[in-house]
């Protein structure tokens, strides 16, 4: 409702400006061309680029400005430009000439512009200063590592960096990782619209002790290490973008030798959202607490091929929501998983979950709602590897399977007979071996006597009902290995 009103607002904003627009060209001509930060750039601009580049200076006046203008309201009191044009410091926007030097000179600019205030404490407003691409792409040869920190509400956006066949090997093309007074590095930086082409030198885009980051439609590729690595502080939002090591677009003949990692998230609260990673060793690694991935599709490198979609790497304590999104051809591994939940999520081609022993650890795991296809070879939508004997509130159940085996910790089984006993053997489709933590059962028979009749055994994940006479009788069977919450 609100969202309706405020376009609402807009398209009657437009439609009165383009009236405007029309009698009053050579006034908004003259603001335009006057607007404090244009003034400023050029100013800028001829005193630190005197001689390497003509001026250019252009004009971006938002319909809001312009409305304002044509109100008659006067111009903004210059306070800095609050849009850093890479092509003003001559970078090379053809990709030929090595643009590091005038790239981060715009980056180094509009960090230290002004200031309007604080974010959190010791970071400084930049009140939405931009450094903007130009749509340009450049040719980086060293890692774009912000040489001032402490700053918040900016962003890069709109256009390509490539790594130089000389980029150092372990470098990213963009790093937020220089340290701070602060306790963050950065806040609500936003890098949007971005094409990264690490060249098989490194990665893309390293986030570090930051606090808010979003990093919006962008396509990361050729990263010989990490696409985008976010290490310590949180928030760190990845949304609406693709990585891929190589670009494929499936069934790559090189895929087995695939390698690096599209995401890695070495810290707490960030959210991947609307991802696809079409290739790489490892598709998104965890090893941070409380991250939510949600629609991501992961066919990074198939699980036959040694690949794995989703790492969760945090043994012990994992706090991982993986929902609605779509493992292709690799899976998900987990090392002692507590409190971890994949649901509504497609397993194609044989993906499966894999849940890595460390110390035996299994609790708070739901895996739910799930839907799991294959090519009926019997691979088990949900596999162990090691030992789990600390096991509690498992919920593995309601999933649905085609081609591939069923595992669960709910199992359900009729068992028709004439008695006295009546047995459900459960092995095949249960989880945990020689494990029933509850079982439900209804007896049912048309007979005229009234057996009674009783639970004997569960041993070995086979129920046992018994009764005290043989009759003809139809026993339903719920057996549980989930646990203690209950
Ligand atoms: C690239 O560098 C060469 C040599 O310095 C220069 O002549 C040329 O104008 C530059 N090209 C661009 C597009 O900046
Ligand atoms: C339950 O079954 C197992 C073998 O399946 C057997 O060894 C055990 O004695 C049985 N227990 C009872 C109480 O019948």
């Amino acid at each position: 409702m609100k969202n309706s009103l405020k376009s609402h607002d807009k398209n009657m904003g437009a439609s009165i400006i383009a009236i405007f627009f029309f009698f009053a060209a050579a006034v908004v001509h003259v603001y335009a061309s006057e607007r404090p930060d244009d003034i400023y750039r050029k100013s800028l601009h001829l005193h630190q680029m005197q001689g390497i580049r003509a001026a250019f200076p252009k004009r971006h006046s938002s319909s809001m400005e312009m409305r304002t203008s044509l109100q008659g309201a006067a111009p903004p009191p210059p306070s800095g430009p609050i849009v850093y044009h890479v092509t003003s410091y001559g970078a090379d926007p053809t990709g030929q000439n090595d643009s590091t030097g005038a790239v981060l000179k715009a980056i180094t600019d509009a960090l230290n512009g002004p200031g309007k205030g604080v974010l959190f404490e010791g970071i400084v407003n930049l009140g939405g200063a931009r450094v903007d691409l130009d749509g340009g792409n450049y040719l980086i040869s060293r890692p774009l590592l912000f040489p001032v920190s402490g700053r918040g509400n900016f962003a890069i956006q709109g256009g390509s960096l490539t790594a130089s066949n000389d980029f150092p090997a372990d470098g990213f093309l963009i790093d937020l990782s220089s340290s701070s007074n602060s306790a963050y590095n950065y806040e609500f930086t936003t890098l949007r619209d971005l094409y990264l082409d690490s060249n098989y030198r490194g990665g893309g885009i390293r986030v570090k002790n930051s606090l808010r980051t979003t990093i919006d439609n962008c396509y990361i590729t050729h990263f010989s290490t990490t696409g985008i690595l976010a290490e310590g502080g949180h928030e760190t939002i990845i949304r609406t973008s693709y990585l891929g090591q190589h670009i494929t677009a499936g069934a790559d003949p090189g895929e087995r030798s695939f390698s690096g990692t599209a995401i890695a998230l070495a810290g707490n609260d960030n959210v991947v959202s609307d991802i696809v990673i079409f290739s790489a060793q490892t598709g998104i690694l965890l090893s941070g607490q409380a991250n939510l991935i949600s629609g991501v599709h992961c066919y990074n490198k198939a699980n036959g091929f040694g690949g794995v979609g989703i790492y969760v790497q945090l043994p012990g304590l994992a706090q991982t929501r993986i929902v609605d999104s779509y493992l292709d051809y690799t899976g998900i591994v987990a090392e002692d998983p507590v409190q971890l939940t994949v649901a509504n999520t497609l397993f194609l081609g044989d993906a499966f979950i894999l849940f890595k022993s460390v110390k035996g650890v299994m609790s708070g795991v739901t895996v739910v709602d799930n839907m799991f296809a294959g090519s009926d070879k019997g691979i088990e939508i949900v596999q162990m590897e090691g030992k789990f004997d600390r096991l509690d509130q498992i919920a593995i159940e309601r999933n649905t399977v085609k081609g591939m085996a069923v595992k669960t910790t709910v199992a359900r089984a009729s068992v028709d007979g004439g008695g006295p006993t009546w047995t459900a053997d459960l092995k095949a489709s249960l989880l945990f071996p020689n494990l029933i933590k509850q079982v439900q059962y209804t007896f049912v028979t048309e007979a005229a006597s009234y057996p009674s009749h009783f639970l004997r055994n569960i041993s070995d994940n086979k129920v046992v009902i018994q009764a005290d006479a043989a009759v003809p009788a139809r026993v339903y069977i719920t057996a549980d290995q989930g646990g203690s919450y209950l």
